[in-house]
């Protein structure tokens, strides 16, 4: 039997944007995936955002499935666009008003709140103002930050600015598959910075408010594996590593950007020289603001193959991915996870470590009695709650887990094709059902133990046993 501590907190995450709809309620002005999903071409399945879960009208119904899960812990995100709607300005008060009172039920449900500050929903108004990629930017955030401390920081007892800086800056303005759907290296790298200047300055405007309160930030982390011990393939788990992991993970831990990624930047053309144009004096400084947590989101890891060299000057592989994948093409790799727990420990040692975001997408629809057997999403978690265990075992500073996802949702790019949820959404009803994998997380969650694989799965599903 392994058993976490007492105190480790079991929990479910969501963001605003994926879950709300609601878009153009009670004066939330429009986000920068509003207008990238009405773009022609842009998601996979030409599907939007506007109803998604229609959580806003929802938002009763979806606490009650939160009690019944039996976390103690929901990680949700504020939409900037329902507080400022144009993200800078003044205050909407309805949108402030609905977060103030999720808190406050939440609270009633001794679930505690924790909040996401930016999970990619900017307001469309900002960007046109230059967004990520220009300075102005990081006030505008910072502004918002404690405009929702000053409101909500009483309560809160967990807040991180931004979630996955490398997908809003390498997605959004790199590879062009994110809103806002450009393709500029150079303003990748400058939105980048201008994500964890802005948090650092956050950091410190949000301590001013309110001491309680955790801060932190969210990085999703990649351990990378080099598929051979080749000169070839370690370089390219080098550069997948740096742009990943430590592009983001070094300024924050004080030790400035990594000099071989600036590197790789400089030979692609993607920077002029050494000199990184957008960091000004005293930036690292506040970048490297301590906090009192770091977040991270892990799904997978990465088998890094050279695609420099020729296959046969390559040397053969000896790390091949398991055939394990998730409907997304995700090597199920829960090894991974405690590798890059490992990793993030020894060399940054963070105060303070949340799984924040671990989940896999399935499809598997409900059969004909109504029940969504989701036996791979189950395998997948027990496997990554028991690295998650062994981590804290080791010595690992991590004080909990956050599901992803509470419910079926809108995936980004891949709209509702792929569904990540312990709940199946019924887009057509909106009905909520629980999959085996959600009556799999009540069981190890209320027992706060993993048994063995086999004897949780045997024990989890009771029909009677509905939220
Ligand atoms: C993460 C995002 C989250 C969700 C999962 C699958 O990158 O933070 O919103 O889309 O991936």
């Amino acid at each position: 039997m392994k058993r976490f501590p007492d105190n480790f907190v079991w929990g479910a995450a969501t963001s605003a944007f994926q879950i709300e709809g609601a878009v153009r309620e009670d004066g939330r002005g429009e986000s920068i995936w509003d207008r990238f999903t009405a773009e022609p071409g842009r998601i996979s399945d030409g599907s939007d955002a506007s109803v998604a879960c229609d959580h806003y009208h929802r938002v009763d119904e979806d606490l009650d499935v939160l009690s019944w899960l039996g976390v103690r812990s929901y990680r949700f995100s504020i939409a900037w666009p329902r507080v400022l709607p144009t993200g800078r300005g003044a205050v909407n008060t309805p949108g402030l008003d609905f977060y103030d009172r999720l808190v406050d039920e939440l609270l009633a449900r001794g679930i505690d709140p924790f909040v996401t500050l930016n999970h990619w929903d900017l307001p469309q108004a900002l960007h046109d103002a230059g967004g990520w990629p220009a300075r102005g930017t990081v006030d505008a955030f910072v502004r918002y930050a404690e405009i929702v401390m000053r409101r909500l920081g009483d309560r809160v007892r967990r807040v991180c600015t931004h979630n996955e800086p490398w997908c809003i800056s390498a997605l959004g303005f790199g590879r062009g598959e994110h809103a806002p759907g450009e393709q500029s290296w150079p303003r990748a790298l400058a939105a980048a910075h201008h994500l964890l200047l802005s948090h650092g300055r956050a950091v410190q405007a949000m301590r001013a408010i309110s001491r309680a309160t955790q801060v932190g930030i969210v990085l999703n982390l990649v351990p990378a594996v080099p598929a051979s011990p080749s000169e070839h393939d370690r370089d390219a788990c080098r550069t997948l590593d740096g742009s990943f992991n430590r592009w983001f993970l070094d300024p924050l831990y004080g030790r400035g950007y990594p000099v071989d990624v600036i590197d790789d930047h400089v030979r692609a053309g993607h920077l002029e020289d050494y000199d990184l144009p957008f960091v000004h004096d005293g930036d690292l400084r506040t970048i490297a603001t301590a906090t009192d947590f770091l977040g991270i989101n892990y799904y997978s890891r990465a088998v890094t193959r050279s695609t420099t060299v020729p296959e046969h000057e390559n040397a053969p592989p000896t790390v091949v991915a398991s055939g394990e994948r998730t409907d997304m093409g995700w090597e199920v790799a829960p090894d991974g996870l405690l590798a890059i727990l490992r990793r993030v420990h020894t060399e940054y040692a963070p105060r303070r470590l949340y799984i924040t975001e671990n989940g896999a997408a399935y499809g598997t629809a409900p059969d004909a009695s109504g029940r969504v057997r989701d036996v791979s999403r189950q395998v997948y978690l027990w496997s990554h709650f028991e690295a998650a265990h062994a981590a804290i075992a080791e010595g690992i500073p991590l004080a909990g887990y956050y599901l992803w996802s509470l419910l079926d949702n809108f995936e980004w790019g891949e709209g509702y094709s792929k569904r990540f949820g312990l709940f199946w959404v019924d887009y057509q009803t909106q009905a909520r059902l629980p999959k085996d994998s959600a009556h799999l997380c009540r069981h190890i969650i209320r027992g706060n133990t993993l048994t063995s694989l086999e004897h949780d799965l045997a024990r989890v599903y009771d029909g009677s046993e509905q939220p």
